[in-house]
């Protein structure tokens, strides 16, 4: 496969991050040094074990977090994280998480999830039109508008994760173990569904998982990290065909073979 990334341009761009928690007595680095380029319009897995560092550094990709020490770029600028820039930013850049009853507010119907950071991002236009064409988009009943929380299934609840996320019309999604909470069968089809809209949208995606065959499904290069430092990274049909690093292998290893 060619390599495009000369074509495409840098959206982030991280240098040497590093996020560190605790004091300096009993400190944890979440993240060591990293280096990583993610460019507009890429499909990148981030994969690697519990406490390998996916979280931390979602949460630096969406200005939920500031890096300890490193630059951390975002269309060539330091990410905002006040004001109208931070603002303009959440309207590009928009998270699913993995719990979507942790994520959604249980006070609030699905359509005022929905409208939610429309109103907060000042998002221009009709919020009941947008609710309307966000729930046909990811496959719900219109009338799932006026359900709260508790009244879907846990696949319904991140399909409204999904489109809450969608709403303010991002550029970039982040999604963090998004699929990983669903049973099997309900996983499937939530990854197939963030897969079409991916493709319809043309959005640039930061899919983390611990499962690299989930992975493999829906992005075009991965990220290994292992206790917070980036071990490989490589187009996913090279890294599943010539893993590099033991930790990589030792994780391909350890998909479940499906039959041919
Ligand atoms: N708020 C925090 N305070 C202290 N330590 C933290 C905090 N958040 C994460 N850590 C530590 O940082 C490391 C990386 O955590 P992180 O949540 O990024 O891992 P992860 O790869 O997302 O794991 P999982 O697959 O379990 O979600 C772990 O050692 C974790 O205990
Ligand atoms: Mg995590």
């Amino acid at each position: 496969m060619a390599d495009t990334s000369s074509t495409q341009s840098a959206l982030f761009t991280l240098r040497q991050v590093s996020r560190a928690y605790g004091g300096s007595r009993r400190s944890v680095t979440a993240l060591d040094s990293l280096d990583l380029t993610i460019n507009s319009g890429e499909r990148v897995g981030i994969v690697g074990e519990s406490g390998s560092g996916k979280t931390t550094l979602t949460r630096l990709l969406v200005a939920l977090d500031t890096p300890s020490s490193g630059e951390l770029l975002f269309k060539g600028q330091p990410l905002p994280h006040k004001g109208e820039s931070l603002l303009n930013f959440r309207q590009q850049v928009q998270i699913v998480f993995q719990d979507p009853f942790g994520s959604l507010d249980p006070r609030l119907s699905v359509g005022a999830s929905i409208t939610e950071p429309l109103r907060a991002l000042r998002v221009a236009g009709d919020p009941r039109l947008r609710v309307q064409e966000l729930l046909e988009a990811v496959g719900l009943p219109t009338h799932s508008e006026m359900l709260y929380p508790h009244q879907l299934s846990g696949g319904q609840r991140q399909r409204v994760a999904i489109a809450r996320a969608l709403a303010p019309r991002p550029s970039t999604l982040v999604a963090d173990e998004a699929v990983s909470a669903l049973d099997v069968s309900v996983r499937a089809q939530v990854l197939n569904l963030i897969a079409n809209l991916v493709n319809e949208l043309g959005l640039t995606l930061v899919f983390v998982s611990h499962d690299l065959a989930v992975i493999r499904h829906i992005c075009s290069r991965v990220v290994v990290l292992y206790r917070g430092k980036l071990v490989e990274e490589n187009t996913t049909e090279m890294l599943f065909t010539h893993p590099q690093h033991p930790y990589t292998r030792e994780l391909l290893a350890s998909i479940p073979r499906l039959p041919e």
